[in-house]
């Protein structure tokens, strides 16, 4: 019966491994996700090191995402992959394993765009109300990426149209590079979370410059009632250079300094700060000034993000809001975006935290309308790293 399928999900695109089994593109069987801590130690994601760690971990994530399914991989009905945006060694460990189990088992290989699996994360839970809206905005804003889509499902095909996308760095990469220059753990997101609601978010006034609405003429997929060629793109580059010059202005330089050493000292760089302890004792090392730049910033990323996406959903005249990736997690941004929709009269939703980072639930749950349409790729399929979605 097509709505007892099941598809395998397969995610590793940056630097999460990660697999799951979900039954018909909602029921979350497992969702296995394998995170590389080696980055820390390099503030950054190390594209070799994350190719060697996908390796190493794709055999075991997967076992364990089958085994908490209690399922074999005779009851399977498809395999999905990451085919991209991603770095290009760490796609192929993924892709090469799923064409390998697919081509074995005699199953069919789906191939899914990273960020809409990222969309489909939301959309696996948020109910028909949002499946049916058309057209649909989704913002997708992690480390890699920040974007808006235009998103309507046309007879069981989704269809995507980019109206939004940063010129420079993504929301999450700004917040991680602001989060690394003032000593914090890596990634800094959560971190400059945490902190932000402890300072205050008026202290520092930053000023988005506006991006030039630039008409491409070229022509894009046209979604019903969708003529318009406006974009709404974003800035980040901007704001993190500012954070930096804030510092060397007020001379933070050996506070910074000193705090990132006696964070490695204590073991506390690769803690999270949902671990309340760690969190106290990373918080004791700020003072006031620097609280205050940490709520600036995330008071003027997040206001961006909404202004920007509300105007673009008025502009297209969305019908319901999503917002995915990492930064979905933030809770300035849920709050201030689920004010504005409400304002607007919009239903806006977010995925469930676990989610919302990289993982492979989501890609699974991003199949399961092509594996209805028998929308299956090629045994030749290739990682695609700069591949784009509408
Ligand atoms: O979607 P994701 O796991 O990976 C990418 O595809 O990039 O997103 C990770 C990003 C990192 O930049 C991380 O710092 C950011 O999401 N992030 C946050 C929060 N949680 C994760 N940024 C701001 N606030 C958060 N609460
Ligand atoms: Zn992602």
């Amino acid at each position: 019966m097509a709505s007892e399928k099941l598809i395998l999900g397969i995610e590793s695109s940056c630097d999460e491994t990660s697999a799951a089994v979900v039954r018909a593109g909602t029921g979350v069987l497992s969702n296995v996700v394998a995170s590389q801590l080696v980055h820390v130690n390099y503030g950054g994601v190390v594209p070799e090191l994350a190719s060697r760690e996908h390796l190493r971990a794709i055999l075991p994530v997967v076992r364990e995402a089958m085994q908490r399914a209690g399922v074999t991989y005779d009851q399977l009905d498809a395999v999905a992959v990451t085919e991209g945006p991603g770095l290009a060694g760490a796609l192929l460990v993924g892709i090469t394993f799923a064409k390998t189990l697919a081509w074995a088992r005699q199953l069919p290989l789906i191939a899914v765009n990273h960020l809409e699996g990222h969309i489909h994360a939301v959309l696996m839970e948020a109910g028909a109300q949002f499946a049916e809206a058309s057209p649909l905005l989704a913002l997708v804003v992690s480390g890699g990426h920040t974007h808006l889509y235009l998103a309507e499902n046309q007879n069981g095909v989704w269809r995507y149209r980019n109206v939004g996308r940063t010129v420079d760095d993504a929301a999450g990469e700004a917040y991680d590079k602001a989060a690394k220059l003032l000593g914090l753990p890596y990634p800094g997101g959560p971190w400059m979370d945490a902190l932000a609601s402890h300072g205050d978010p008026r202290a520092v006034p930053f000023a988005f410059a506006q991006i030039k609405q630039k008409v491409t003429g070229k022509i894009a997929p046209k979604l019903a009632g969708v003529e318009q060629e406006q974009r709404f793109d974003f800035s980040f580059s901007g704001i993190k250079t500012a954070v930096r010059r804030y510092t060397e202005v007020h001379h933070m330089g050996s506070r910074i300094a000193e705090r990132e050493q006696s964070l490695r000292a204590r073991g506390l760089l690769t803690a999270k700060p949902s671990d309340a302890e760690a969190f106290a004792a990373v918080l004791a090392t700020f003072d006031t000034q620097t609280l205050d730049l940490i709520a600036s910033f995330q008071h003027s990323v997040t206001g961006n993000l909404t202004r920007n996406t509300l105007a673009a959903a008025a502009h297209f005249g969305a019908q319901a809001i999503v917002v995915s990736g990492g930064v979905a997690a933030n809770r300035e941004l849920r709050t201030r975006l689920t004010e504005a929709a409400d304002k607007a009269k919009l239903p806006i939703a977010f995925p469930q935290i676990a989610l919302s980072t990289d993982n492979a639930a989501m890609i699974a749950a991003a199949a399961w309308p092509k594996l209805l349409t028998r929308s299956f790729a090629p045994e030749t399929l290739e990682p695609t790293p700069q591949l784009r979605l509408g």
